[in-house]
Parts: C-alpha cells; structure tokens; sequence
C-alpha cells in the first residue's frame, strides 16, 4: 500500500530561522551592540511588534516604497493595524504619549527587533528582518550627529566587522528640502517621459527619491552632468551647510573616512538634515549595513513638542554576515548517572559557578551515557553512580584523554573556584 505522506508547513517567503547553530552568535552579536550603546549611556526601548497603520502613514510618509507598497498591515474591529516597517516611528511614538520628552534631554534610546516589509526577497533582503538601532532625541547640533555615527561605527568595530564605508550627505533643513523638491522637478521635467514608471510617480510624490533609482535609463540621466551640476550648485542655506562642516570637521578630526554622497537620499521621508549609510563591499547589492539621519520635524508630525532628533539602525543579518564570530560555547560537564536527584542537585551546583552542564536523562547503562557525553563534544563526564553518591564522590573522566579521577563533591566543586 502507498503510504502519503503529510506535506511540510515551509516558512513563508523572506523569513529566515534563527536555528541553535547562529543563535549563540546572534544573541552574542545583540549582547555586544548593546553593551556598546549602555556604555555611552543610551537605555533600551521596546515598542509593540504591530501600531497603528496611521503612525507609519504620518511617520515615515505615505509618498514612500515602504508605506505605499510594503505594509503588513490588517484589520481588526474596524481598525487598520500594521507590522512596524521600522523602529523609528515607534519609538517616538513611544517618546511622546509616555511623557519621555519632560525628561533630561538628550534622550538616548537604543532597541532590537523584528521588522516587517513586503518586499521582493532576494540576497540580503528579507520579509521580515531584524533591526538594532539608536535615536537620539532632543538636541540639534552637529555633536549630536558625531557622536550618534561614531556609536554606530563603535558597534561595527566591537564586532569586528571591517572594510565598511561611511557615506555622508545633508538633505538641508526642512525648508531647504521643499527649494530642493521644486528645483529637482523643474530639472526634470523635460526629461519625463523617458523615466520608469516608479519615476514618473515620484517626480509628483515624492522627486527627491528619484535620485536611489536603480532603473538604467533613469539611472543615466541622474548620474549625468546636468544632475551633477545641480546637485553641486544648489543653495543650501548657511544653517545646513555649517552644520554639516563641523560634522565633517570632527570626523576628520578623528581619522573617520567618509565619503559625501550627494544622491544618497534615504528611503524614508522624514529625514532632515544629516543622512548617512555605512556600506559594505561583502553584502553584495544590498550593501548597506546601517542607515540614519536627522528627523527634526517628526516628534512634532506625530503630535510632540517641537524635538530635534537623529538616530541609525543596522540590519541584524546583514551584521551576522559580516561578523567575526565566536567559537560555538564547549560543554564543559556531562553528567552520566542513574541518581537523578543527585545529579540535578549537583548540576544546579556547577551551573551557579558559570559552567555549561547537561544532566543524562536516558537512564541507559554508563557505557552508553559516556558514548553520548562523547557525541556531545563534552570536555569532563562526570560520573554520579550508587557507589558515588554513596560515598559523596563523583568521578572526573576527561573525555579527550580518557583519565579518569575519583574526588570528593565537596573538595571538586571547591576546586571550580
Ligand atoms: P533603513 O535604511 O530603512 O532605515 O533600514 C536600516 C537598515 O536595516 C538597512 O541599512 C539594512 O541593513 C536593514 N534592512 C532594511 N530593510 C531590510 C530588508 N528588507 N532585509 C534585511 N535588512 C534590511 C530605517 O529603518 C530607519 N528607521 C533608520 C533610522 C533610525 N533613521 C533614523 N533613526
């Protein structure tokens, strides 16, 4: 008889398992980033998974890829709610209706989590990814800047990930966007109808974003002359471009390469200011390991005082790509023993002095318990029997040379320190 067998459930398109194999290296990675950003004095933050569809409409603009096709969003009851596309939306939503803004300012905030586009997956692209990410909320100065990409590039350096650009660029101050908005489109204009589709809805939506196209023919002409020539010669005002110098001084100040990108727009509309990226060459198209800037108007767009606020976040996976890892944790005792209550006791025992133990919990003969603590890639079996327990004795058998040493509990767990 034809036996049929049930079909797998797959993971749906663009979702990643963290299985046991990374995740050492993934909490590992987590626990140094943010050990990095508590030691500059920024405190967690965990918002919801899922908001309100309006916070990402009015934060991160309803003109941009990420709302217009890329939301998870859903009903319940009537009301439309959204898997968070980014972390910044929240988190300022989270400033406001929480009173963090009668706080000593600046506010500096830092948060890990999932995050949920709807975006053809590729290489580095997934559904759902993993963010980690800093805001600093509260002050507008070119320090606040520096120091918020420095803590990016400290945590990149703590995971020794080399071999990163740091890519600059000011989208101005508000008002200099809208000059930049209308001066883009009188460019090009004369050149529509030769723009993709995408183009030709941006110009009207939302032109500056014209500039990250990837389409060839789109591509030429924005990294022709006459785009070159504008992007050069326009009038930023004096506020954005000294702002933007002193940045500049103090990275040069310390040694810190950048380049100035001029068409590095972001993807996000609420940027002022400063923008930058940190890029990677091992990333493949998807290079960018980190991107932030400036958001100076959207504490207020989501119904705040008037904060001043800038802020990055990295890609999880795309850190774990580029990370050094460290080796895999060792078992340090495998417990064989037919006294369970025994060997629960004394396993409780070493854990508390920081060892990694695993108690048998087959109850089989010695002999195969020991072939396990073998397999298990264990560095000590510790052998807890009748006669053992019996006499308050444990037996030591380091499983690479096979020695085998008899002790007292006492005198052995004394000798773990
Ligand atoms: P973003 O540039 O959209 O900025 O994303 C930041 C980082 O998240 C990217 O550089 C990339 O490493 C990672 N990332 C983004 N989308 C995906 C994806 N589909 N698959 C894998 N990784 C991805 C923001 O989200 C802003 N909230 C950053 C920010 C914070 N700006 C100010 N404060």
């Amino acid at each position: 008889m034809m036996m049929m067998s049930t079909p797998i459930i797959q993971r749906p398109k663009g979702t990643q398992d963290v299985l046991p194999a990374q995740s050492q290296q993934w909490f590992g990675l987590l626990a140094k980033a943010s050990a990095v950003l508590e030691s500059a004095n920024y405190t967690r933050i965990d918002t919801p998974i899922f908001e309100n569809t309006s916070l990402f409409e009015r934060g991160v603009g309803d003109s941009t890829d990420i709302v217009n096709k890329e939301m998870y969003s859903f009903e319940k009851e009537g009301r439309s709610l959204t898997l968070r596309p980014e972390g910044t939306a929240g988190v300022v939503r989270a400033y406001i209706e929480q009173g963090l803004h009668r706080t000593a300012k600046p506010v500096r905030l830092y948060y890990a989590g999932a995050m949920f586009r709807y975006e053809r997956p590729q290489e580095g692209r997934q559904r759902q990814f993993h963010q980690f990410g800093s805001e600093l909320l509260g002050l507008d100065t070119p320090q606040a800047d520096a120091e918020v990409i420095l803590q990016a590039i400290a945590v990149l350096k703590t995971l020794n990930i080399q071999g990163v650009e740091l890519h600059l660029n000011t989208v101005g101050t508000p008002e200099d966007r809208l000059r930049f908005r209308e001066a883009l489109k009188t460019l090009l204009a004369p050149h529509l109808p030769e723009l993709c589709e995408d183009c030709q809805r941006r110009f009207e939506q939302n032109p500056i974003r014209m500039l990250d196209c990837k389409v060839t023919t789109c591509k030429t002409i924005y990294d022709g002359e006459l785009v070159e020539t504008f992007l050069n010669t326009f009038d930023w005002s004096a506020e954005a471009v000294e702002s933007f110098k002193t940045l500049c001084g103090i990275l040069d100040k310390l040694n810190i390469a950048y380049s100035v990108n001029r068409r590095m727009v972001r993807g996000l509309d609420y940027y002022t200011g400063t923008v930058f990226e940190l890029t990677s060459n091992q990333l493949g198209a998807q290079s960018a390991v980190c991107g932030g800037g400036r958001y100076n108007r959207l504490v207020e767009t989501l119904g705040g005082p008037e904060t001043p606020a800038i802020g990055w976040a990295m890609g999880v996976e795309r850190l774990m790509k580029l990370a050094t890892h460290d080796e895999p944790p060792v078992l340090d005792f495998y417990i064989v023993t037919n006294q369970p209550a025994e060997a629960f006791a004394l396993a409780e025992q070493l854990r508390a002095k920081g060892a990694r133990v695993e108690v048998d919990l087959t109850h089989k003969p010695f002999g195969k318990q020991l072939a396990q603590a073998d397999k298990r890639k264990a560095v000590h079996a510790l052998i807890l029997g009748d006669s053992e327990v019996l006499k308050k004795q444990v037996e030591v058998k380091k499983l690479e040379s096979g020695v085998q040493t008899a002790f007292s509990t006492t005198a052995f767990l004394a000798s773990l320190g």
